[in-house]
């Protein structure tokens, strides 16, 4: 995610802002910018690449006696990694500057009828139509023209905003992107996006919450409702955390921190892109005509890793709901086998970070041989961005643990969208089961922020009876199959436990043999349409004296009389129980890994991104 840093008071500000921005890199970036206010006047700066960019020009430039500006870390969401992209963006007359972290919606709609209306931009982002915006709105009083102006947005925003007609404010806003200040006896108050761009300056923090606007000068500050204007009272909290804890918001692991992130990654995956009214869903970005989709005749992902293990899930629902055949590959394989590929064929390469050597291959073979490519991907403008035909974004933010979790459940939210787009565009879903899976999908982020703490606790019971395992065995069958497979992957690396997963009903076609009472195996047992055989399966196991660990449907009586540790998740549609049933699995891992002493964020051997085959 983006990051924002903005301070107001009697100290030199730029070195204030790289500092902080420099203590929010962890969020992930691709380009830097700052901009201060001296002598009436803002002189900005901005760069592609590393903040050290932005520092270099900053070297250059004398007399930085200002003492308020505003910085920004850009995780790009609408327009390619560039300079000209790069916050803080300007209003036409460049006297009023904002930074922003979040999704202006409506964006398209805005910028249309801004520029219909004479605005010039400079950049593809969404951001910038909010500077204009103000602008229009602008008449001697920054904070009205600001409450204005943010009436016409849709969508999510942490906002720092700076005019030079009121050189000793700042305006900072909260909606949906987290924004804290910091304030300090004495004089002096800063923005951030996170509470590590401030420790050096302060402990003293106030948390914005939505729909919060706040004013800060050089020795006062105040919060306000967006909405109506009316004084907040807010409470100042001291924070005792070290930087490295801050970096990781309290969290000990990135990893763990992004687990719990993922509620609000689901969220941020679907918003904008489902009518909650109606279950409609539109992927406008795809860049298909529905004649073009209509005329697919075959559908191949393509994935390594985990993001494979969403491929995996994704076929069950495109062939029940879109009724048109799937398959699955891994992208090494894919690169090289003789490919039944041509213009019927939709190849969808599924990747994180967009820089994956084979599905990459993958990729550009399928173009070649003349598919049309739509990757989902979580890295704006990495390379299989920019190569594919259509991309469909996760909005995940930055994964800085090597074990993909968030990025994960969001490839399958993205790809759940997919399948109710092309079921509704193909007219193979009816209008009441696609207001079903939606409303489904959209309980999601509300039932899993409810749900974290109870699983954490729970697995990290079970993790203290298992760390030691040298083996493990995970089932699934049907849509959660493949959510065995993750739940291995995610144990093997990052405890280098060896775990494998399996298919439920082909454990007496060998790996029973491995049962014993050592063996701990784990299964999925929801109470869907093949809930009878898995109990089955489970019975199997129990009869061979194995050490069975049951997560399935809360109220089911079976799992404590059949398993030895169980964990029971709230009931939801049979086809949404890999996003929910991924999440116990993630802990699972985190919790014997830790116990075990491993490097959870960096397991050994693995890189976040296999850029070489
Ligand atoms: C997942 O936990 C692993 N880190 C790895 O399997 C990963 O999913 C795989 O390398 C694919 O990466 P990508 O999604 O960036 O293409």
């Amino acid at each position: 995610m983006c990051g924002i840093v903005g301070y107001v008071g009697e100290r030199r500000v730029v070195p204030i802002i790289l500092e902080g921005l420099k203590r929010l890199e962890y969020r992930g970036y691709d380009s830097a910018g700052l901009v201060y206010l001296q002598e009436g006047r803002l002189h900005k700066y901005r760069s592609e690449g590393k903040l050290a960019n932005l520092e270099e020009k900053m070297e250059k430039v004398a007399d930085l006696d200002s003492t308020i500006g505003l910085g920004h870390t850009r995780w790009a969401t609408h327009g390619a990694p560039s300079e000209k992209n790069a916050h803080p963006h300007t209003d036409c007359t460049g006297e009023l500057v904002v930074v922003h972290n979040g999704i202006i919606e409506n964006y398209h709609t805005l910028r249309e009828g801004l520029q219909a209306r004479g605005h010039v931009f400079q950049s593809e982002t969404d951001t910038e139509v909010l500077a204009h915006l103000i602008e229009e709105q602008l008449d001697g009083d920054l904070v009205a023209a600001v409450r204005k102006a943010l009436a016409q947005v849709v969508g999510s925003y942490a906002l720092g905003v700076m005019w030079t007609g009121e050189p000793d404010i700042l305006v900072a806003v909260r909606n949906q992107s987290p924004l804290v200040l910091g304030v300090k006896e004495g004089g002096g108050c800063l923005m951030a996006s996170d509470i590590p761009a401030l420790l050096p300056y302060t402990k003293q923090v106030i948390f914005l919450d939505d729909q919060e606007l706040a004013v800060l000068g050089r020795n006062h500050w105040r919060v306000e409702s967006l909405v109506g204007g009316a004084a907040v009272t807010k409470k100042i909290h001291t924070i005792d955390w070290n930087a490295s804890m801050a970096e990781k918001g309290g969290y000990k692991h990135f990893m763990l921190k992004e687990i719990y992130e993922q509620p609000q990654a689901i969220l941020n995956t679907y918003r904008g892109r489902v009518d909650p009214e109606t279950g409609v869903v539109d992927l406008p970005e795809i860049g298909l005509a529905a004649e073009k989709l209509c005329g697919i005749e075959r559908i191949a992902l393509v994935a390594c890793g985990t993001s494979w293990h969403a491929a995996l899930v994704a076929k069950y629902w495109l062939e029940k709901w879109v009724g048109i055949p799937v398959e699955v590959d891994i992208a090494s394989e894919f690169r090289y086998r003789r490919l039944l590929v041509n213009d019927k064929v939709l190849v969808i390469p599924i990747s994180q970070s967009g820089e994956t050597a084979d599905t990459l291959a993958g990729l550009r073979r399928a173009k070649a041989m003349g598919a049309t490519v739509v990757t989902i991907c979580n890295v704006v403008g990495s390379t299989m961005t920019r190569e594919a035909d259509g991309v469909i974004y996760t909005h995940a933010g930055p994964e800085i643990g090597v074990a993909s979790t968030k990025a994960f459940t969001c490839q399958l939210t993205a790809l759940f969208l997919l399948t109710l787009y092309l079921g509704r565009v193909r007219q193979t879903i009816t209008a009441a089961d696609g207001l079903a899976l939606a409303q489904g999908l959209l309980s999601l982020p509300a039932m899993l922020e409810g749900e974290l703490p109870r699983l954490q606790e729970e697995t990290a019971v079970i993790a203290e009876e298992f760390a030691k395992s040298r083996d493990f065995l995970y089932l699934g069958r049907g849509v959660n199959f493949p959510i065995a497979l993750e739940g291995a992957l995610k144990l093997k690396e990052i405890s280098y436990i060896h775990a494998e997963g399996y298919a439920a009903g082909e454990l007496k076609h060998g790996p029973i043999a491995l049962i014993d009472d050592e063996m701990p195996v784990l299964a999925l047992v929801p109470q869907d349409g093949v809930y009878e055989k898995v109990i089955s399966n489970v019975e199997e196991v129990k009869a061979r004296r194995g050490r069975l660990i049951l997560i399935g449907s809360a109220g089911d009586a079976s799992l404590a009389r059949i398993g030895d540790r169980c964990v029971a998740l709230p009931a939801l549609h049979e086809d949404l129980a890999p996003i929910l049933y991924t999440v116990p699995l993630q802990l699972l891992s985190y919790e014997i890994a830790s116990l075990r002493g491993c490097d959870v964020d960096q397991p050994r051997n693995l890189a976040k991104s296999v850029t070489v085959e």
